[in-house]
Protein backbone atom coordinates (compact mmCIF):
# COMPACT_ATOMS: atom_id res chain seq x y z
CA UNK A 1 0.00 0.00 0.00
CA UNK A 2 2.91 2.78 0.97
CA UNK A 3 4.78 1.10 -1.58
CA UNK A 4 1.98 2.17 -4.24
CA UNK A 5 1.98 5.43 -2.58
CA UNK A 6 -1.52 5.30 -1.12
CA UNK A 7 -3.04 6.23 2.42
CA UNK A 8 -2.83 4.60 5.14
CA UNK A 9 -6.60 5.51 6.99
CA UNK A 10 -7.15 4.39 10.51
CA UNK A 11 -8.99 1.61 10.01
CA UNK A 12 -6.34 -0.13 7.83
CA UNK A 13 -4.29 -2.65 9.46
CA UNK A 14 -0.73 -1.08 10.03
CA UNK A 15 2.31 -2.48 11.64
CA UNK A 16 2.92 -1.57 15.60
CA UNK A 17 6.17 0.52 14.83
CA UNK A 18 4.64 2.39 11.92
CA UNK A 19 2.11 3.38 14.54
CA UNK A 20 4.30 4.31 17.42
CA UNK A 21 6.68 6.09 15.04
CA UNK A 22 3.47 8.22 13.71
CA UNK A 23 2.21 9.04 17.40
CA UNK A 24 6.05 9.93 18.53
CA UNK A 25 5.94 12.34 15.53
CA UNK A 26 2.63 13.72 15.72
CA UNK A 27 2.50 14.32 19.37
CA UNK A 28 5.40 16.06 19.22
CA UNK A 29 4.32 18.43 16.08
CA UNK A 30 1.00 18.67 18.23
CA UNK A 31 3.12 19.66 21.24
CA UNK A 32 5.19 22.30 19.22
CA UNK A 33 2.42 24.01 17.92
CA UNK A 34 0.87 24.79 21.57
CA UNK A 35 4.08 25.29 23.26
CA UNK A 36 4.96 27.75 20.53
CA UNK A 37 2.01 29.98 21.28
CA UNK A 38 3.94 30.69 24.22
CA UNK A 39 7.40 33.05 22.60
CA UNK A 40 4.39 35.20 20.57
CA UNK A 41 1.85 35.27 23.27
CA UNK A 42 5.13 37.18 25.17
CA UNK A 43 4.37 40.30 22.92
CA UNK A 44 0.57 40.11 22.63
CA UNK A 45 0.40 42.83 24.79
CA UNK A 46 3.18 44.37 23.63
CA UNK A 47 2.17 44.94 20.43
CA UNK A 48 3.67 48.31 18.67
CA UNK A 49 0.06 49.00 17.23
CA UNK A 50 -3.68 48.17 17.09
CA UNK A 51 -3.37 46.07 13.71
CA UNK A 52 -0.33 44.40 14.55
CA UNK A 53 -1.90 42.86 17.99
CA UNK A 54 -4.55 41.87 15.98
CA UNK A 55 -2.50 40.15 13.54
CA UNK A 56 -0.39 38.86 16.23
CA UNK A 57 -3.52 37.48 18.50
CA UNK A 58 -4.80 35.92 15.31
CA UNK A 59 -1.50 34.40 14.50
CA UNK A 60 -1.23 32.89 18.28
CA UNK A 61 -5.12 31.35 18.07
CA UNK A 62 -4.21 29.89 14.59
CA UNK A 63 -1.16 27.83 16.31
CA UNK A 64 -4.09 26.40 19.03
CA UNK A 65 -6.28 25.36 15.99
CA UNK A 66 -2.90 23.68 14.63
CA UNK A 67 -2.29 21.88 17.72
CA UNK A 68 -6.17 20.17 17.71
CA UNK A 69 -5.99 19.20 14.46
CA UNK A 70 -2.78 17.79 15.15
CA UNK A 71 -4.17 15.95 18.19
CA UNK A 72 -7.40 14.69 17.00
CA UNK A 73 -4.75 13.00 13.77
CA UNK A 74 -3.05 11.52 16.76
CA UNK A 75 -6.35 10.03 18.45
CA UNK A 76 -7.13 8.30 15.32
CA UNK A 77 -3.94 6.23 16.14
CA UNK A 78 -6.12 5.03 19.71
CA UNK A 79 -4.09 7.16 21.85
CA UNK A 80 -6.11 10.09 23.85
CA UNK A 81 -4.67 13.34 23.86
CA UNK A 82 -4.76 13.84 27.38
CA UNK A 83 -2.12 10.66 27.52
CA UNK A 84 -0.43 12.63 25.52
CA UNK A 85 -0.60 15.96 27.46
CA UNK A 86 0.49 14.18 30.70
CA UNK A 87 3.63 13.09 28.50
CA UNK A 88 4.43 16.20 27.74
CA UNK A 89 4.46 17.45 31.05
CA UNK A 90 6.13 14.61 32.39
CA UNK A 91 8.97 15.38 29.75
CA UNK A 92 8.41 12.20 28.46
CA UNK A 93 7.24 13.68 25.10
CA UNK A 94 9.28 16.51 22.85
CA UNK A 95 8.58 19.21 21.32
CA UNK A 96 10.37 21.35 18.86
CA UNK A 97 13.77 22.48 19.92
CA UNK A 98 13.06 26.26 18.62
CA UNK A 99 10.72 27.23 21.01
CA UNK A 100 13.40 27.56 23.85
CA UNK A 101 14.56 30.62 22.60
CA UNK A 102 13.25 33.64 24.37
CA UNK A 103 11.80 36.60 22.55
CA UNK A 104 13.68 39.57 23.56
CA UNK A 105 11.89 42.12 21.19
CA UNK A 106 9.13 43.26 19.11
CA UNK A 107 11.53 42.19 16.01
CA UNK A 108 11.77 38.65 17.08
CA UNK A 109 7.82 38.64 16.08
CA UNK A 110 9.37 39.12 12.73
CA UNK A 111 11.97 36.62 12.83
CA UNK A 112 9.93 34.05 14.17
CA UNK A 113 7.24 34.43 11.32
CA UNK A 114 9.72 34.64 8.71
CA UNK A 115 12.56 31.78 9.59
CA UNK A 116 10.70 29.80 12.21
CA UNK A 117 7.24 29.00 10.25
CA UNK A 118 9.03 29.18 7.03
CA UNK A 119 11.44 26.47 7.95
CA UNK A 120 8.26 25.01 9.23
CA UNK A 121 6.72 24.99 5.71
CA UNK A 122 9.71 23.77 3.94
CA UNK A 123 9.49 20.70 6.32
CA UNK A 124 5.64 20.57 6.51
CA UNK A 125 4.79 21.27 2.98
CA UNK A 126 6.20 17.33 2.14
CA UNK A 127 4.34 15.55 4.83
CA UNK A 128 0.75 16.93 3.01
CA UNK A 129 1.82 13.34 1.10
CA UNK A 130 2.93 11.58 3.74
CA UNK A 131 1.42 7.73 3.79
CA UNK A 132 -1.04 8.12 6.56
CA UNK A 133 -4.02 10.00 5.32
CA UNK A 134 -5.06 12.26 8.59
CA UNK A 135 -1.68 13.38 9.29
CA UNK A 136 -1.50 14.52 5.78
CA UNK A 137 -4.71 16.48 5.47
CA UNK A 138 -4.23 17.80 8.71
CA UNK A 139 -1.20 19.61 6.94
CA UNK A 140 -3.00 20.70 3.81
CA UNK A 141 -4.58 23.27 6.06
CA UNK A 142 -1.92 24.50 8.36
CA UNK A 143 -0.07 24.90 5.43
CA UNK A 144 -1.51 27.44 4.04
CA UNK A 145 -2.18 29.24 7.62
CA UNK A 146 1.52 28.96 7.71
CA UNK A 147 2.06 30.56 4.57
CA UNK A 148 0.46 33.66 5.74
CA UNK A 149 1.99 33.34 8.71
CA UNK A 150 5.60 34.00 7.08
CA UNK A 151 4.40 36.58 4.67
CA UNK A 152 3.36 38.12 7.90
CA UNK A 153 7.10 38.17 9.44
CA UNK A 154 8.98 39.25 6.54
CA UNK A 155 6.62 42.19 6.32
CA UNK A 156 7.46 42.77 10.12
CA UNK A 157 10.77 42.51 9.36
CA UNK A 158 10.75 44.17 6.31
CA UNK A 159 8.90 47.53 7.74
CA UNK A 160 11.95 47.78 10.58
CA UNK A 161 14.56 47.04 8.07
CA UNK A 162 13.51 50.18 5.97
CA UNK A 163 12.93 52.33 9.47
CA UNK A 164 15.14 54.15 11.85
CA UNK A 165 18.97 52.65 12.51
CA UNK A 166 17.47 51.54 15.79
CA UNK A 167 14.52 49.67 14.37
CA UNK A 168 17.03 48.78 11.47
CA UNK A 169 19.44 47.49 14.32
CA UNK A 170 16.72 45.28 16.29
CA UNK A 171 16.17 43.38 13.08
CA UNK A 172 19.29 42.33 12.77
CA UNK A 173 19.99 41.66 16.10
CA UNK A 174 16.76 39.61 15.61
CA UNK A 175 17.99 37.23 12.53
CA UNK A 176 21.20 37.26 14.45
CA UNK A 177 19.89 34.84 17.41
CA UNK A 178 17.07 32.80 15.24
CA UNK A 179 19.30 32.16 12.29
CA UNK A 180 21.29 28.86 13.61
CA UNK A 181 18.61 27.45 16.35
CA UNK A 182 16.00 27.93 12.48
CA UNK A 183 18.03 25.67 10.90
CA UNK A 184 18.46 23.59 13.88
CA UNK A 185 14.59 22.92 13.95
CA UNK A 186 14.79 20.16 11.00
CA UNK A 187 16.46 17.53 13.20
CA UNK A 188 20.45 16.34 13.37
CA UNK A 189 22.01 15.67 10.28
CA UNK A 190 21.31 12.81 8.60
CA UNK A 191 24.19 10.53 9.44
CA UNK A 192 22.85 11.46 12.61
CA UNK A 193 18.96 10.84 12.67
CA UNK A 194 18.24 7.26 14.19
CA UNK A 195 14.52 7.50 13.18
CA UNK A 196 14.70 9.13 9.44
CA UNK A 197 15.66 5.69 7.36
CA UNK A 198 12.84 4.12 8.29
CA UNK A 199 10.51 7.26 8.43
CA UNK A 200 10.95 7.47 5.10
CA UNK A 201 10.90 3.65 3.48
CA UNK A 202 7.24 4.44 5.42
CA UNK A 203 6.94 7.77 3.37
CA UNK A 204 6.09 9.28 6.98
CA UNK A 205 8.88 11.41 5.88
CA UNK A 206 9.62 12.41 2.13
CA UNK A 207 12.77 14.05 2.33
CA UNK A 208 16.23 13.65 4.85
CA UNK A 209 16.39 16.47 7.20
CA UNK A 210 19.54 17.83 5.64
CA UNK A 211 18.00 18.08 2.35
CA UNK A 212 14.95 19.84 3.73
CA UNK A 213 17.59 22.44 5.52
CA UNK A 214 19.20 23.04 2.50
CA UNK A 215 16.34 23.60 0.71
CA UNK A 216 15.04 26.59 3.36
CA UNK A 217 18.90 27.94 3.24
CA UNK A 218 18.54 28.50 -0.34
CA UNK A 219 14.84 29.77 -0.24
CA UNK A 220 16.22 32.35 2.80
CA UNK A 221 19.17 33.53 1.42
CA UNK A 222 17.61 35.94 -0.97
CA UNK A 223 14.97 36.67 0.91
CA UNK A 224 17.35 37.94 3.44
CA UNK A 225 19.24 40.18 0.53
CA UNK A 226 15.45 41.73 -0.31
CA UNK A 227 15.09 42.67 3.12
CA UNK A 228 18.09 44.53 3.41
CA UNK A 229 19.34 42.10 5.95
CA UNK A 230 22.81 39.76 6.77
CA UNK A 231 22.80 36.20 7.94
CA UNK A 232 24.66 35.38 10.92
CA UNK A 233 27.03 32.74 8.77
CA UNK A 234 30.96 34.04 7.55
CA UNK A 235 30.85 30.44 5.57
CA UNK A 236 27.93 31.46 3.17
CA UNK A 237 28.55 31.18 -0.02
CA UNK A 238 27.02 30.66 -3.77
CA UNK A 239 28.33 27.15 -5.00
CA UNK A 240 27.38 27.40 -8.27
CA UNK A 241 27.94 24.10 -9.61
CA UNK A 242 25.38 22.83 -7.04
CA UNK A 243 23.14 25.28 -7.47
CA UNK A 244 23.15 25.73 -3.87
CA UNK A 245 24.04 28.38 -0.52
CA UNK A 246 26.55 26.36 1.30
CA UNK A 247 26.64 26.79 5.44
CA UNK A 248 28.88 26.71 7.95
CA UNK A 249 29.03 24.59 10.75
CA UNK A 250 26.11 23.77 12.86
CA UNK A 251 26.34 23.65 16.67
CA UNK A 252 24.77 20.20 17.71
CA UNK A 253 26.38 20.41 21.15
CA UNK A 254 23.91 23.41 21.51
CA UNK A 255 21.11 21.58 19.79
CA UNK A 256 22.15 18.50 22.46
CA UNK A 257 21.84 20.50 25.25
CA UNK A 258 18.21 22.00 24.25
CA UNK A 259 16.80 18.49 23.34
CA UNK A 260 17.83 17.52 27.08
CA UNK A 261 16.00 20.30 28.63
CA UNK A 262 18.84 22.64 29.06
CA UNK A 263 18.37 25.04 26.44
CA UNK A 264 17.09 29.06 27.50
CA UNK A 265 13.54 28.51 28.18
CA UNK A 266 12.93 24.94 28.68
CA UNK A 267 12.30 24.93 32.10
CA UNK A 268 9.91 28.29 31.64
CA UNK A 269 8.44 27.02 28.91
CA UNK A 270 7.27 23.58 30.45
CA UNK A 271 6.06 24.95 33.88
CA UNK A 272 3.87 27.47 32.10
CA UNK A 273 1.70 24.71 30.40
CA UNK A 274 1.51 22.68 33.20
CA UNK A 275 0.42 25.92 34.60
CA UNK A 276 -2.03 26.29 32.03
CA UNK A 277 -3.53 23.00 32.23
CA UNK A 278 -3.63 22.95 35.76
CA UNK A 279 -5.45 26.35 35.63
CA UNK A 280 -7.98 24.95 32.69
CA UNK A 281 -8.67 21.85 34.96
CA UNK A 282 -12.51 24.02 35.34
CA UNK A 283 -13.31 24.48 32.13
CA UNK A 284 -12.58 20.32 30.84
CA UNK A 285 -14.87 19.07 33.94
CA UNK A 286 -17.67 22.16 32.79
CA UNK A 287 -17.54 21.15 28.85
CA UNK A 288 -17.30 17.26 29.97
CA UNK A 289 -20.40 17.53 32.19
CA UNK A 290 -22.03 19.94 29.65
CA UNK A 291 -21.79 16.97 27.19
CA UNK A 292 -22.81 14.44 29.25
CA UNK A 293 -26.15 16.77 29.77
CA UNK A 294 -26.74 17.42 26.63
CA UNK A 295 -26.06 13.11 25.04
CA UNK A 296 -28.52 12.63 27.95
CA UNK A 297 -30.93 15.14 26.45
CA UNK A 298 -30.21 13.27 23.38
CA UNK A 299 -31.48 10.20 24.68
CA UNK A 300 -34.41 11.08 26.81
N1 LIG B 1 13.39 19.65 18.22
C1 LIG B 1 13.15 18.69 19.13
N2 LIG B 1 13.42 17.38 18.88
C2 LIG B 1 13.92 17.09 17.67
C3 LIG B 1 14.17 18.05 16.68
C4 LIG B 1 13.88 19.38 17.00
N3 LIG B 1 14.10 20.37 16.15
N4 LIG B 1 14.67 17.43 15.59
C5 LIG B 1 14.75 16.12 15.89
N5 LIG B 1 14.31 15.92 17.14
C6 LIG B 1 14.28 14.65 17.88
C7 LIG B 1 13.39 13.61 17.22
O1 LIG B 1 12.06 13.76 17.64
C8 LIG B 1 14.01 12.34 17.68
O2 LIG B 1 13.65 12.10 19.02
P1 LIG B 1 12.98 10.74 19.58
O3 LIG B 1 13.49 9.63 18.72
O4 LIG B 1 13.38 10.68 20.99
O5 LIG B 1 11.53 10.94 19.42
C9 LIG B 1 15.49 12.68 17.71
O6 LIG B 1 15.57 14.09 17.83
C10 LIG B 1 16.26 12.21 16.49
O7 LIG B 1 15.83 12.91 15.31
P2 LIG B 1 15.36 12.21 13.96
O8 LIG B 1 15.77 10.77 13.96
O9 LIG B 1 15.81 13.03 12.82
O10 LIG B 1 13.77 12.28 14.16
P3 LIG B 1 12.60 12.39 13.10
O11 LIG B 1 12.78 11.40 12.01
O12 LIG B 1 11.33 12.36 13.86
O13 LIG B 1 12.79 13.84 12.43
C11 LIG B 1 11.66 15.98 12.49
C12 LIG B 1 12.64 15.02 13.19
C13 LIG B 1 12.29 16.42 11.17
C14 LIG B 1 11.44 17.18 13.39
C15 LIG B 1 10.34 15.21 12.21
O14 LIG B 1 9.85 14.64 13.40
C16 LIG B 1 9.26 16.08 11.62
O15 LIG B 1 9.28 16.40 10.45
N6 LIG B 1 8.23 16.43 12.43
C17 LIG B 1 7.05 17.17 12.01
C18 LIG B 1 7.26 18.64 12.05
C19 LIG B 1 7.31 19.21 13.45
O16 LIG B 1 7.20 18.54 14.46
N7 LIG B 1 7.43 20.51 13.51
C20 LIG B 1 7.37 21.19 14.79
C21 LIG B 1 7.94 22.55 14.72
S1 LIG B 1 7.20 23.58 13.56
C22 LIG B 1 5.99 24.44 14.29
O17 LIG B 1 5.32 23.95 15.12
C23 LIG B 1 5.76 25.87 13.88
Amino acid sequence: MVAADERVEPRDWMPEAYRRTLVRQIAQHAHSEIIGMQPEGNWVTRAPSLRRKAILLAKVQDEAGHGLYLYSAAETLGVDRAELLDLLHAGRQKYSSIFNYPTLTWADMGAIGWLVDGAAIVNQVPITRCSYGPYARAMVRICKEESFHQRQGFEVLHHLSHGTPEQHAMAQDAVDRWWWPSLMMFGPPDDRSPNSARSMAWRIKRFSNDELRQRFVDMAVPQAQALGLTLPDPDLRWDEEAGHWRYGPIDWDEFARVLTGDGPCNAQRLEHRVRAHEDGAWVREAATAYAQKQAARARA
